[in-house]
C-alpha cells in the first residue's frame, strides 16, 4: 500500500486531493499548519483509518516514511501570501528544501504545486512551459512568484544532482467548494458578493481575461502527473484554456445566483496580469489530460457550497 504525504492537505486543493487519493486505497498523511487551511475541510476524512492529520509547519524539517509527496503547502491568495511575505517565501523555499530532503532520504517521488504566477505578467499568450516569464522581483507579489520560481529551481537541481523523481505542475486559476469566502480570489469574491447582495468589485476595466479550472479536473491532472513515467518531470501547465473576461465571469455569477448586485470598478492592484491562459498541449500529450467541467457547472457547485457556508 502506498503511503502518500500531502502538505497543505487541509487547504482548498489539498483537501480535495486527500479525498481523491483515499479513493485509490492509499494511506494519506495530511500535513498542514492551518494558516489558510481548516480542519473543517478534512472533517469527513478524520474517521478513515487510512487518513492521518499532522499539524506541522513545513519550514521545519519533517521525518516520516512515505512513498510519494505532494507539496501543496503555501498560501495561494494575495491577501494571505502578502500578510507575512517573509513567511511566504520561507514556506516555498525552506519548505521545498525540507520536502526534497525528505524525498531524498525516503526515495519518494515528489510533486510540486507550482503556479502560473511564475510567468508573471506575460508577454506570451497563451503561456507555454518554455516561456520564462516576466516577474517583478521586488513587487508585492514577488514573495509568492519568486518563492515558487525558486522552489522550481530547487526541484530541478535535486533532479539533476540527486536523481530524484520530481514532478512540477504549474497550476492556473482553480476554483470550487472549500475556497475561503474572503480571500480576494476573483471567483469566490464574486460569488460571495452576489450572495450577500453587495456590489461586485471589478479591478481595472474588467476586460482582463482569466481561465478557470474546476477543482476536480485539476486534482485529476495532479494525480496523472504523479503517476506519469519517471522520465517526465514537467514543468507542465494544468488549467482550463477557455478564456473569460472578468466582466463575463461577473455576469455568469449574477445570472446563476439570481443576484441583483451592481458592478463597481476599482483601480488595478500592482502587477496584476492582464491575461492568463494556459497552453495545455503538453498535458494533453504526456498525461492524456484536459479539463471536462464547464464553467457554468463548476460555478453551480461552488455557489451551492458558499450558499451553505453563508447560511451557517
Ligand atoms: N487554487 C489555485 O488556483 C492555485 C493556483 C496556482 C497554484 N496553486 C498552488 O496550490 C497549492 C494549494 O493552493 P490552495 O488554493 O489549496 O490554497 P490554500 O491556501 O487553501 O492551501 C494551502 C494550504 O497550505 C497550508 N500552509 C501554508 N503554509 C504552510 C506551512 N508553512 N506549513 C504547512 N502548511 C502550510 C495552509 O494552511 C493551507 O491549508 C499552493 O501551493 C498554491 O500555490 C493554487
Amino acid at each position: 500500500m502506498k503511503r502518500i504525504l500531502v502538505t497543505g492537505g487541509a487547504g482548498f486543493l489539498g483537501s480535495h486531493l486527500c479525498e481523491a487519493l483515499l479513493k485509490t486505497r492509499a494511506d494519506v498523511l495530511c500535513v498542514d499548519n492551518l494558516f489558510t487551511g481548516a480542519k473543517d475541510n478534512i472533517r469527513q476524512l478524520l474517521g478513515n483509518a487510512r487518513f492521518e492529520f499532522m499539524r506541522h509547519d513545513i519550514t521545519f524539517p519533517l521525518y516520516v516514511e512515505v512513498d510519494e509527496i505532494y507539496n501543496l503547502a503555501c498560501p495561494a491568495s494575495p491577501i494571505h501570501y502578502q500578510f507575512d511575505p517573509v513567511q511566504t517565501t520561507k514556506t516555498s523555499v525552506h519548505g521545498a528544501i525540507n520536502m526534497l530532503g525528505l524525498a531524498k532520504r525516503t526515495k519518494a517521488r515528489i510533486l510540486q504545486a507550482s503556479t502560473s504566477d511564475v510567468y508573471g505578467d506575460p508577454e506570451e499568450h497563451p503561456q507555454r512551459e518554455t516561456y520564462w516569464g516576466r516577474v517583478n522581483p521586488i513587487g508585492l507579489r514577488a514573495c509568492y512568484d519568486e518563492g515558487k520560481r525558486c522552489a522550481e529551481t530547487l526541484f530541478f537541481d535535486y533532479y539533476r544532482q540527486h536523481k530524484l523523481e520530481i514532478k512540477v505542475a504549474r497550476i492556473f486559476n482553480t476554483y470550487g467548494p472549500r475556497m475561503l469566502p474572503d480571500d480576494g480570489r476573483v471567483v469566490s469574491n464574486f460569488i460571495v458578493q452576489a450572495l450577500r447582495s453587495k456590489s461586485i468589485t471589478i479591478f481595472g476595466d474588467g476586460k482582463q481575461t482569466r481561465s478557470f479550472c474546476y477543482v476536480t479536473d485539476l486534482i485529476d491532472g495532479l494525480i496523472r502527473l504523479m503517476d506519469s513515467p519517471a522520465d517526465f518531470a514537467g514543468p507542465v501547465n494544468l488549467g482550463n484554456p477557455t478564456e473569460f473576461s472578468v466582466i463575463e465571469l461577473a455576469e455568469k455569477v449574477l445570472a446563476l445566483t439570481g443576484s441583483k448586485s451592481r458592478l463597481v470598478f476599482k483601480p488595478l492592484p500592482q502587477d496584476d496580469p492582464r491575461q492568463r491562459q494556459p497552453d495545455i498541449a503538453l498535458a494533453e500529450k504526456r498525461l492524456g489530460w484536459k479539463p471536462t467541467i464547464r464553467l457554468e457547472d463548476g460555478l453551480k457547485e461552488t455557489i451551492a457550497y458558499f450558499r451553505s457556508q453563508l447560511e451557517q
